[in-house]
């Protein structure tokens, strides 16, 4: 348990998705899917996708420019940008300095982190650190995915689980030490990150290399595994962060987990033993949007009233690579 006068917190959010929708139904007209095998294993319906030419950082900075205003901020209070993402428009420059160059944040330091569907947790606990240092910092944190751009339209297996899209929050200290980030787990587990891999576009292979095949320059997964320890590794997160802290399942307001498949958060909602009405999913309109699907599902929940002054939430993430975490908070 952590012990800290000072605490950070969630002082607004915003989000942007593309217009252009894609449906299971569409999907069938693309690989050999339908839509009740993709509703069944995934509870997804329909994912939001770029159009032709549309870039990702478009969308990240939208949502930026919407935490801000929502924290009646001026970019120029900015100290950080933090951009949570596995697919910048570009290697260089990265995603967060094109956020800054979009919200003119012209007095802010600006970083992308790459720690797939964890990314906007291991983001949020880098963010708590320089708060607890620097009280009156204010921090943006952004997690922004293109991955359609990354996905092998002829691979059934992963094609359908994706969407694209960006959530950002604007960080900065809690007015209460009761309320605000309590605690949190970062992890990663190296023995497995084969499971998962996305290879062309890094610097092992030139671009067009014709040692890699073709489809690894998209993502490609062994679900099956993946799943696996995906439930075994949130459910150790989320027992660990709570039990550390004096905490139940039973204390726990709202679980608002990484979005990667429903049935992923069923199993994990039923070992932990949390009744539905108090897990949040949205994946059904936005499929797995990987670092940016915390901060979305956040967003909503705030919109539909879920988010009550004083409520406990915990959510957790696992991902490629593979990493994981877990952020316990009170609102
Ligand atoms: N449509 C129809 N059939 C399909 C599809 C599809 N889209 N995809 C696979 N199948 C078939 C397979 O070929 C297989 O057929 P077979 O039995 O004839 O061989 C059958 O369905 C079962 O395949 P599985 O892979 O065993 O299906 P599973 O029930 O495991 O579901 C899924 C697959 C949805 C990918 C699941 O394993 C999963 O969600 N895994 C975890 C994903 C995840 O969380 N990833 C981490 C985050 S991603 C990131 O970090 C970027």
């Amino acid at each position: 348990m952590r012990s800290s006068s000072i605490k950070s917190t969630i002082l607004s959010m915003g989000i942007s998705v593309p217009s252009k929708v894609l449906t299971n139904i569409e999907l069938e007209k693309i690989v050999n899917t339908s839509d009740s095998w993709i509703t069944e294993r995934t509870g997804i319906k329909k994912r939001h996708i770029l159009k032709d030419g549309e870039l990702i950082s478009s969308h990240a900075i939208k949502a930026s420019k919407e935490a801000l205003e929502r924290a009646k901020l001026s970019p120029k209070e900015i100290n950080l940008i933090i951009c949570a993402t596995l697919t910048p428009d570009y290697l260089m420059p990265s995603l967060g300095i094109l956020i800054q160059e979009g919200v003119g944040a012209i007095n802010a330091g600006a970083f992308d982190l790459s720690a797939t569907c964890s990314g906007f947790l291991y983001a949020l606990s880098i963010a708590d650190q320089f708060i607890k240092n620097n009280p009156n910092w204010k921090i943006l944190i952004v997690g922004a995915e293109a991955l359609s751009r990354k996905i092998n339209w002829e691979d059934r297996s992963t094609c359908v689980l994706f969407g694209d899209g960006a959530g950002a929050v604007v960080v900065g200290k809690s007015s209460s030490p009761d309320k605000g980030i309590i605690d949190f787990i970062l992890g990663s587990s190296s023995d497995n990150w084969s499971l998962l891999t996305l290879k062309g576009g890094g610097s092992c292979f030139a671009p067009f290399d014709k040692r890699l095949p073709p489809e690894d320059y998209f993502i490609k997964m062994q679900g099956r595994e993946v799943f696996k320890v995906a439930v075994k590794t949130m459910e150790r997160v989320a027992l660990n962060l709570l039990e550390r802290n004096g905490l139940t399942t039973q204390d726990l307001d709202l679980l608002v987990p990484h979005q990667a498949n429903l049935r992923i958060i069923d199993f994990l909602r039923e070992r932990l033993k949390i009744p539905s009405e108090k897990v949040y999913v949205n994946i059904q309109k936005y499929g797995n949007t990987s670092a940016a699907s915390i901060p979305i599902a956040l967003y909503e929940a705030q919109e539909e009233g879920k988010l009550k002054d004083g409520i406990l939430t915990l959510s957790v993430a696992f991902g490629g690579s593979f990493t994981f975490g877990g952020v316990l908070m009170r609102w």
